[in-house]
């Protein structure tokens, strides 16, 4: 990473790939709790950069400042494109979750948020949950989620798995519809890479709707749940990617989609949750090459902050439902346009999410 660094040895985040316009990027140290963060606001045009926050044990700031720019930059994209009043933001703490983390440094982050003005809003990220937010909470009142469910149907509004997995499902049922011209799972063979979750969750609504599920983990206790849950038949994490099957739903890491595993897949589908699920953006070609039909990631997996946008007293989970099904309509969208034109679904999801967001910059 050599391009990041001048002569001094200081970052140069201005010249960073990954650096996008961002309208903010902010370090902070807090000796007292040893908090070391960065926040980025990548846009606030369409409304508050919301987005979670991160605590992971970086190598370095460099590898940090990488993390923070793209994913900030992800969560303007996302919720541009789930037609959210929303921008986007992110930040990361530079900690081991298990090992340094305490609620006083959480505090700290609570008050560098506060110092925003409500221009970046916190949220639970890997690394962070809900007692990490109510520490935060303490400081200030720019924090997503918190509210408790009055519907039984309703996760709440800091569950940010359940409607992804639930989104997910819905955007399948819209992949399926284009691709195999059929609105009824019942049958559909589903090949599910991890089972955490939102993986979890998404095996249950494909059981109920009557698909046969292949499952993989690598942690095995979640997948003997789910061969018990859903009759879901195990496979190895080596076997997910080339079983025969008609979506391949990627529910773990990130980046599962190279060339190489493109040429292996065994689905005509891919749709699932996992973020950054192409190594290379550009990749998408690949796909549409080999006749894969693509949901691109940021359009199915947005049930989270689709669910964080309708925190508050007035929320109604109709309202928040009604939000979700809205990711059918957007994947039909892009396949029938990428089915037009021959476009890679991905370039077009993110020209789409683009127009939304540069129309309403001033
Ligand atoms: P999680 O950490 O609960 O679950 C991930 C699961 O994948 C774990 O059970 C893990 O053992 C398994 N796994 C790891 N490596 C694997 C491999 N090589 N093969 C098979 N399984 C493997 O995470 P969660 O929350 O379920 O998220 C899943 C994906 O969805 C992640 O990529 C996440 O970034 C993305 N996502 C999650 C959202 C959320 O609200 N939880 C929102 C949007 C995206």
């Amino acid at each position: 990473m050599a391009f990041l660094r001048s002569r001094s040895d200081a970052v140069s985040v201005l010249s960073h790939p990954e650096y996008d316009d961002h309208e903010a990027v902010v370090f902070h140290r807090d000796p007292a709790s040893g908090l070391r963060a960065i926040v980025a606001i990548h846009s606030t045009t369409l409304g508050c950069g919301l987005g979670g926050c991160r605590v992971y044990p970086y190598a370095d700031e460099v590898d940090a400042i990488t993390d923070v720019l793209r994913l900030s930059r992800g969560m303007t994209y996302k919720a541009a494109l789930a037609g959210l009043d929303q921008g986007g933001g992110k930040s990361v703490i530079l900690a081991d979750p298990r090992r340094d983390k305490t609620p006083d440094m959480m505090r700290a982050m609570g008050r560098l948020v506060q110092s925003l003005g409500g221009r970046y809003v916190i949220a639970e990220d890997s690394g962070t949950d809900e007692a990490d937010m109510r520490a935060v909470a303490e400081q200030t009142a720019f924090v997503g989620g918190g509210a408790a469910p009055v519907n039984p149907a309703d996760p709440g509004d800091r569950d940010t798995s359940a409607t992804t997995a639930l989104g997910v499902f819905y955007g399948i049922r819209a992949a399926v519809r284009h691709r195999l011209q059929r609105d009824d799972l019942r049958g559909l063979r589903v090949a599910i890479q991890g089972l955490g979750k939102v993986g979890s969750v998404l095996a249950g609504h494909l059981h109920e709707a009557g698909a046969l599920l292949f499952v993989s983990d690598v942690h095995a206790p979640a997948v003997a749940a789910c061969v018990e849950r859903c009759g879901a038949t195990a496979l190895t994490p080596a076997q997910i990617l080339s079983q025969p099957a008609d979506v391949f739903a990627p529910c773990a890491m990130g980046a599962v989609l190279d060339a190489h595993s493109i040429a292996r897949l065994g689905a005509g589908i891919v749709a699932g949750a996992a973020n950054n699920q192409l190594a290379d953006p550009g990749d998408d070609h690949l796909l549409k090459q080999r006749g894969v039909l693509y949901a691109p990631d940021y359009a199915i997996n947005a049930g989270g902050i689709i669910n964080l946008y309708y925190s508050g007293p007035a929320r109604r989970w109709a309202d928040v439902d009604a939000h979700l099904r809205r990711i059918d309509a957007t994947l039909t969208e892009i396949f029938e346009h990428s089915a037009d034109t021959g476009e890679g679904t991905q370039a077009i999801a993110d020209r789409m999410a683009r127009t939304r967001f540069a129309r309403n910059a001033v």
